[in-house]
């Protein structure tokens, strides 16, 4: 008779998608390592662009951590999305600063030249924006994030001229 254990254990993830077999190393390696959860996530978004619930359940009964820590880290931290994204994400700042200098206005320049709402995907695939705190780098405010590039004192029109200059580069 076949054994089907490995089968078994690796469940069926809502997301077709999700082939979790590159993250079964990473599982592997950190089972039972202290303090290695936020290295797990990180490498789990890399692979998969966002984590799901079904995926965070999955993941905490694999490191033996509860899934209410999971979730609590997930939702901590910015870094980590629940949602798949665009594969540019914006992340825009509604910090103090930034709120004080215009964030709304950014915002609304981002959600019209997209044509989309918070967390909504653009109808290319290739932007998605999330509202976040503070990022860090207030004397630019108002500032948005798209993946590691920061780009500061921001207007409604320099926000539509960053992102037709993105459009431009993934047309070429
Ligand atoms: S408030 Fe926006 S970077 Fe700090």
């Amino acid at each position: 008779m076949e054994c089907k254990c490995q089968t078994e254990m690796i469940p069926k993830f809502a997301d077709a998608a999700i082939d979790i077999s590159p993250l079964l190393p990473v599982l592997e390696a950190y089972s039972g390592v202290q303090g290695s959860l936020i290295t797990v996530l990180q490498k789990a978004q890399e692979l998969y662009g966002y984590l799901p619930a079904d995926l965070l359940a999955y993941i905490a009964r694999r490191l033996g951590v509860a899934p209410a820590k999971v979730m609590g880290v997930v939702s901590f931290y910015t870094q980590f999305r629940t949602k798949p994204a665009g594969k540019h994400l914006i992340l825009i700042c509604q910090g103090t600063a930034c709120h004080v200098n215009g964030s709304a206005e950014i915002e609304r320049a981002v959600r019209e030249y997209l044509g989309v709402e918070e967390g909504e995907i653009s109808k290319d695939g290739l932007f998605s924006y999330n509202n976040v705190a503070c990022l860090g780098c207030c004397s630019l405010s108002p500032v948005m994030m798209i993946g590691d590039k920061t780009y500061g004192a921001l207007t409604g029109k320099s926000v539509a001229k960053i992102l037709k200059e993105i459009e431009k580069e993934e047309a070429e």
